[in-house]
């Protein structure tokens, strides 16, 4: 329960976690949210303390702080296809695009990687959303074996896309822009890196963006 977060939420938006008072700041994406009843969600992958310390918490815990929602919105306009692309926790964030997009007026397209079938989640949900879920696993037990980028480059190439929109880890962000840089449909990607404020405050999160400093927390 968050109902303030609940209440300003936007697609593409995050918030700052800490588990304890002594946690690390950790940034996740805003996955789904209900102004009413004053929840959000997140998908949480558990992969070193922070995640794990989340993981320990039972139905009733509290998180010591919870801050958000940061980051600017993603900017949804009626494009004609959204081809919209999650890997690993970004199958999570993508469902608030996906929604957006659909409102918008444009027909979604969902690509979801996993290196297994077994890691695969939030299928159902995003078939109801979208008008098409295409699936990409990294040892073929389900779907196309391969990755998102694969799929993007053959949307593009095909005239099926009018807009990418990819989140993932940053290598999957570097190779789906290498596989589409020369195809002609503009491409989005989620960059994440280490935050600690998240208000531009820190310089933590300085990337380079066309040779310009810019932080992923405030500009991203
Ligand atoms: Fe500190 Fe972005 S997290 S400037």
């Amino acid at each position: 329960k968050a109902p303030a977060v609940a209440r300003h939420a936007k697609p593409g938006q995050f918030i700052i976690v800490m588990v304890t008072e002594t946690s690390e700041r950790v940034p996740f994406t805003l996955v789904d949210w209900d102004a009413e009843a004053g929840t959000i969600k997140l998908v949480i992958e558990e992969v070193g303390r922070s995640s794990g310390e989340i993981a320990t918490l039972q139905a009733g815990d509290m998180l010591a702080h919870v801050t958000g929602p940061l980051g600017l919105p993603l900017i949804i306009e009626k494009v004609g296809t959204v081809a919209l692309a999650g890997g690993c926790y970004g199958i999570g964030a993508i469902y608030p695009l996906a929604r957006a997009y659909k409102e918008a007026g444009n027909r979604v397209v969902c690509v979801i990687e996993a290196c297994s079938s077994y890691t695969l989640y939030m299928e159902n949900e995003l078939r109801e959303l979208c008008d098409e879920v295409i699936i990409v696993t990294k040892d073929g037990s389900r779907g196309r074996k391969g990755g998102v980028q694969d799929v993007f480059a053959d949307l593009a190439r095909e005239g099926k896309a009018d807009q990418l929109v990819a989140i993932g880890c940053t290598f999957m962000m570097k190779i789906v822009c290498d596989a589409t840089r020369e195809l002609g449909v503009p491409l989005q990607v989620a960059l994440n890196p280490i935050m600690v404020d998240g208000t531009g405050m820190c310089g933590a999160c300085r990337i380079s963006v066309g040779g310009e400093a810019r932080f992923a927390c405030v500009d991203g």
